[in-house]
């Protein structure tokens, strides 16, 4: 879970060259001070070479990414949003924020969008369509854009969790119409909080990068003070040091994909024969991120009883079933309570086919500092926990 662990001399180095260049933090400015060192710009640069795409915009975190893009590509009150079951409550605060209405489509076992139902959630107020990567898996990318396509709605990709992963060779957030990635502390790379948004369209790009800063077009022929607009914003910048730290951390990214995935597949390979556990399915496993390994129990009480067990050993899960609520919509009644249609339901039921997943989820996180001492402890613990509870018949 990896960026986070790499954080050392490197990040420290590239904080004190902002000092040394005059020491302003604010990314916009002061051009003579600074030395015309733009950290932030330079990592906005960076983030769109190593992912392919056109244009990046950098924010404050992945929820304002999320908000910018969805602003930019026209969400407004009354809209309806389809993003999916499973994910992290950000995306669906994003589409409140705008006064629209979040529609959650299942999961299947992907523990990504299901595209069939998918369809059937498409209504004529439909103005954007979030599939979320999550975990740093693809969801099935080809069969959600051919739906979107039939309706002419365009894909806007979660790929908070994701940055650096693939689907059928592209990055992921680079398939739809824009993307983000979040550089949160439990990302790929961190930046302590950070978001990104990317795209290839050019009008979107500014229309986001005027609503996070107030409306400033940059215009290029008068100073900031005296910037021209065309609709208000907000403000959702970021620090010059937080840009720093970035460029610093993508440097890692190929270090730490590569050991994740190294380490993945050993643990992988390792549980591979135990028959109470079936793995999550990946629809294009060579993209994986690789810093989750996800599988299903037989039962909700079984992934319990697991996770318990596997805290007991001093290994921890991640997400699944430790931070379910903060990841499933079929918990959240206080968002969905609002809506007369839900209010006051089993929201489980409502999402049965997600919740007859997710409940029996258990997310095992990677580490890129893991010893083999502490992969071998991964490996026959599951082996371990698996085999006692099949014995106690759980
Ligand atoms: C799927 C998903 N979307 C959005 C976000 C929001 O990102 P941030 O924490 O940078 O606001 C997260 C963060 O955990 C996430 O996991």
């Amino acid at each position: 879970m990896p960026g986070f662990e790499l954080i050392g001399k490197e990040e420290q180095k590239a904080c004190d060259s902002v000092f040394e260049n005059g020491g302003v933090l604010y990314r916009y400015g002061l051009d003579a001070k600074r030395n015309n060192i733009f950290k932030v710009d330079e990592f906005e640069k960076a983030v769109a070479k190593k992912v392919g795409a056109k244009y990046c915009h950098i924010v404050c975190n992945g929820t304002a990414a999320l908000k910018i893009g969805l602003f930019a590509l026209g969400v407004r009150a009354g809209d309806e949003v389809i993003t999916q079951s499973f994910t992290f409550i950000a995306t669906v605060e994003a589409i409140l924020e705008l006064g629209a209405k979040p529609v959650i489509a299942e999961v299947d076992d992907t523990l990504n969008m299901d595209p069939e139902d998918l369809k059937k959630k498409i209504t004529d107020k439909t103005k954007v369509i979030i599939p979320v990567h999550m975990a740093g898996v693809a969801a099935k990318m080809d069969e959600i854009m051919a739906v979107a396509a039939e309706h002419n709605i365009p894909v806007f990709e979660d790929s908070a969790q994701g940055f650096g992963a693939t689907y059928k060779g592209k990055n992921l957030g680079t398939i739809g119409k824009a993307g983000i990635y979040s550089f949160d502390i439990g990302k790929v790379i961190t930046t302590g909080e950070g978001g990104a948004l990317v795209t290839d369209d050019e009008n979107l790009y500014l229309r986001a990068r005027e609503y996070s800063d107030h409306g400033h077009e940059y215009n290029p022929s008068v100073p900031r003070g005296k910037d021209t607009r065309s609709s208000w914003g907000f403000n959702y910048k970021i620090m010059e040091l937080q840009g720093a730290i970035g460029l610093a951390q993508l440097e890692k990214l190929d270090y730490v994909l590569d050991k994740q995935k190294e380490y993945k597949t050993r643990i992988k390979d390792g549980i591979k024969d135990i028959d109470t556990i079936e793995f999550r399915n990946l629809p294009n496993p060579d993209g994986d991120a690789s810093d989750t390994l996800i599988f299903f129990v037989e039962t909700r009480e079984k992934a319990e009883k697991f996770a318990q067990e596997f805290t007991a050993k001093g290994l921890g899960t991640k997400n699944l079933p430790d931070a379910l609520d903060w990841h499933f919509a079929g918990t959240w009644n206080h968002i969905y309570d609002a809506y007369p249609e839900y209010k006051g339901k089993d929201l489980e039921q409502v999402w049965e086919q997600s919740t007859s997943f997710l409940r029996r989820a258990v997310a095992i996180p990677i580490m890129v500092n893991m010893s083999d001492e502490q992969i071998d402890k991964v490996v026959d613990s599951i082996k371990e926990i698996s085999g006692q509870l099949t014995k106690a018949g759980v």
